[in-house]
């Protein structure tokens, strides 16, 4: 089916103030390679989930492989992947071809909202698995709400398969706070992924994953790039030597158990999404980010819920 184009522990640890790598002269604030450790990370609920990740949508084939390896290469070790992305094959080849050891990646996929009766679930997720050649996911999701499947099915199938290893962590993407509270009753869930960027205010979902202590991880956190150029992250860039995209990525892995996804194509933007960790924005930018708000939902399918805020 046509995907619809457009839509940390606690407290948040003090940002590393050493250097994190050279600069690039010809472009400021990019930089070449972060070290995975210096990336920090939302732990909750057992999982060490890295607060920023690999985004892979609408990458695929040797595209997608040559973009997940050199990801890995310059220190991501949280990857975002879907059934639905049809790539899970070029990232598994991306996996092996890193030479990394399996538990040195958090790697996450995501089950189509078709297939969340029991039979799909199991037969989605043994699928990603033998795509991704991995023996587990880190963390599985179920990719949308499915309103003819009851939710208790399949979280119930997701979490006999977490009790077979296959899974090691179960999330939710796309839920409102009403279905994210129903599934907390069902499963226990560690994360959730939806849109969140300073365009789109999460405010109901971060203080239900805060009361809870789950991850939100935001999905299109660049607001597909639509950040790019606006006048007050870039003003507030231009203090701290960064762009409106590093400005925008750092203010949401600073707030409490929140990590970002980022997708980007291209080397330079791979890296420099990554050289976030070696400044802090004030409370008072983080405000101000924080009020550019303007309820811009980017991705809204006709299967999505009825949106709550
Ligand atoms: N759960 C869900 O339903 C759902 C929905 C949407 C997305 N997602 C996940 O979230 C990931 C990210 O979201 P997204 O792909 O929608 O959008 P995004 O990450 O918000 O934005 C990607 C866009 O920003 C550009 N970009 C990236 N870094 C940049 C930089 N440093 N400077 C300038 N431009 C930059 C990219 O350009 P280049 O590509 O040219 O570098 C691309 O055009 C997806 O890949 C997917 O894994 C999940």
């Amino acid at each position: 089916m046509t995907y619809p184009q457009p839509t940390k522990s606690s407290p948040q640890p003090a940002p590393r103030r050493r250097p994190v790598g050279p600069l690039d002269d010809t472009d400021p604030g990019v930089h070449r390679g972060v070290l995975a450790a210096d990336v920090p990370h939302v732990d909750v609920r057992g999982a060490r989930i890295p607060a920023l990740g690999f985004g892979t949508w609408q990458m695929t084939g040797a595209e997608c492989a040559r973009a997940v390896e050199d990801a890995l290469e310059l220190g991501y070790r949280h990857i975002d992947t879907a059934r639905m992305y049809e790539n899970e094959a070029a990232v598994g080849r991306a996996l092996t071809a890193s030479g990394l050891p399996r538990d040195a990646i958090f790697l996450a996929s995501k089950i189509w909202w078709e297939r969340a009766d029991a039979d799909g679930v199991r037969a989605s997720v043994h699928a990603m698995i033998r795509d991704l050649s991995v023996d587990h996911l880190d963390l599985c999701y179920l990719h949308w709400p499915n309103p003819d499947v009851p939710l208790r099915e399949t979280l119930e199938a997701m979490r006999a398969l977490q009790e077979e290893g296959a899974i090691r962590h179960l999330g939710v993407s796309n839920f409102t706070p009403t279905l994210l509270d129903e599934a907390l009753r069902i499963a226990p869930i560690t994360a959730l992924q939806v849109e969140y960027h300073p365009f789109l205010a999460q405010d109901d979902l971060r203080r239900l994953c805060q009361r809870h202590e789950l991850a939100l991880v935001a999905y299109s956190p660049l607001a597909r790039g639509n950040v790019h150029g606006h006048p007050r992250l870039k003003a507030i860039g231009e203090r701290h030597g960064k762009s409106p995209e590093q400005v925008t990525l750092r203010w949401l892995t600073q707030q409490h158990h929140v990590a970002a996804i980022p997708k980007a194509s291209s080397r330079a933007h791979r890296a420099a999404n990554l050289a976030i960790f070696d400044f802090e924005l004030s409370a008072e930018e983080a405000q101000a980010i924080s009020e550019l708000a303007r309820g811009e939902r980017i991705i809204d399918p006709s299967f999505a819920p009825e949106w709550e805020q």
